[in-house]
């Protein structure tokens, strides 16, 4: 580690307003990509739209987080055994995300869609049957994901319930630390059975499918497959469900654009790939190892340091986005990379834009008085936190 390292600015860095992102990012995006100072150490932070999709197609860049210098190593209790790809390069990575992948064709993505829309006119219903105002990232945000998910993998419908509530709970800003890590555990454990289950029995569902399909020719085996599902969780429930929140509040503080989406629903789809470059919410743990010496933008990263690669830069470069700051939902935003890029590209994006498109244009339908409940500056946003988003978002109507 460097002897320099205090001199290093520090990282995350504050964002001053909440709308945006970091305001240091701004003049970073004119430089070479600089050291910064972590919470274990240092890395080096890449904030320019072409300087990330460098690091994330470069095989010289590893995912890997046994690598040494890999900037940040999230435990997710408890601690699996069987590690998930999204921390693993090719050729393992690319092993398991092929045989992921099937169920997350476009063809699937569509399957589903039906599904969405129901679990979505549930949640309404509740909601409107419910007192108000009422907290929409608790009451919908949050609960929509985790009921598509348990769909995806065939969760029978007596289980939905408990389910739901346990992906709840791992989310929750009131539950203890012991709280969520009982809610993983036990999460951990019904996918077991849930899998063993499958295993025995096949229907027509994710588990079932990638039962016949992989572990039955003995290619996965089963805690490989239950640590799939378990990821499949994690990664797509706190995203989306914060995606949701911090969309409904950006159409709601702006009643022109939000009107122009009532008068035309066609216009929700490409508004929500614009409102996902907003907000790039994968705000933090986007990070790799170099593992041979890099030449980056006039920096020489070394063999052995972490690369920290910033989404909200990258899609808030101006020499890609002009007026980045300003949602715009007739902007092209499609070379966002919300998603991230290459190789590690999220699989679950085409599933992410249905469920936000098909929930935006829902709730904005059926309550055409929706307003936030508290003055805008109380609006309650997570500050250092993976993923960014709302702790609360109270509406009413
Ligand atoms: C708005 C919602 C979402 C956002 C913003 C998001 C963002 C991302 C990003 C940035 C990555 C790349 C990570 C990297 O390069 O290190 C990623 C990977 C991944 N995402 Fe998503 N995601 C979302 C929803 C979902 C959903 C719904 C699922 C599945 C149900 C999902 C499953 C995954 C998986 C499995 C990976 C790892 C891919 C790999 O390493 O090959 N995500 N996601």
């Amino acid at each position: 580690m460097s002897d320099t390292i205090e001199a290093f600015p520090a990282w995350p860095m504050p964002r001053s307003c909440p709308y945006s992102p970091p305001d240091a990012y701004r003049a970073l995006r004119d430089q070479p990509p600089l050291k910064v100072r972590i919470r274990d150490g240092e890395a080096w932070l890449v904030t320019r739209h072409d300087q990330v999709r460098q690091v994330l197609t470069d095989p010289r860049f590893s995912a890997d987080d046994q690598q040494p210098g890999f900037p940040i190593r999230i435990q997710l209790p408890p601690e699996p055994g069987v590690m998930s790809f999204n921390r693993m390069d090719d050729p393992e990575h690319g092993r398991l995300r092929r045989m992921a992948m099937t169920e997350f064709t476009a063809r699937r993505t569509r399957a589903m869609r039906p599904d969405v829309e129901q679990l979505v006119d549930r949640l309404l219903d509740e909601l409107e049957a419910g007192p108000r105002p009422v907290d929409l990232v608790d009451n919908f945000a949050v609960r929509l994901p985790s009921l598509v998910i348990a769909r995806m993998l065939g969760v029978p419908e007596e289980d939905e319930h408990d389910f739901t509530e346990q992906s709840r709970t791992i989310l929750s800003q009131e539950a203890s630390g012991e709280e969520i890590y009982a809610a993983f555990v036990e999460m951990s454990q019904y996918l077991d059975r849930l899998t063993a289950q499958k295993e025995r029995e096949p229907q027509d569902d994710l588990l079932s499918r990638l039962v016949e399909r992989y572990v039955a020719t003995g290619e996965l085996t089963h805690q490989e497959l239950v640590a799939m599902g378990r990821f499949f969780l994690v990664a797509g429930h706190e995203t989306t469900a914060h995606q949701i929140s911090l969309s409904v509040l950006s159409l709601l503080r702006d009643p022109a654009q939000l009107a122009e989406l009532r008068q035309d629903p066609e216009l929700f789809k490409p508004a929500v790939d614009e409102l996902l470059r907003y907000w790039s919410i994968s705000q933090d743990n986007q990070v790799r190892a170099a593992i041979e010496d890099v030449e980056l933008g006039g920096a020489l990263i070394a063999k052995g340091e972490g690369v920290i690669v910033a989404i909200p830069g990258a899609n808030h470069d101006e020499s890609v986005f002009p007026d980045a700051h300003r949602l715009d939902i007739h902007r092209d935003a499609r070379a966002h990379i919300a998603f991230g890029y290459g190789p590690h590209l999220c699989p679950g994006a085409p599933l992410a834009k249905m469920e936000l498109e098909v929930c935006l244009r829902a709730l904005f339908t059926r309550f055409p008085t929706l307003r936030l409940a508290v003055d805008e500056p109380k609006v309650d946003f997570r500050e250092n936190t993976i993923v960014y988003g709302l702790n609360q978002l109270p509406v009413t109507w």
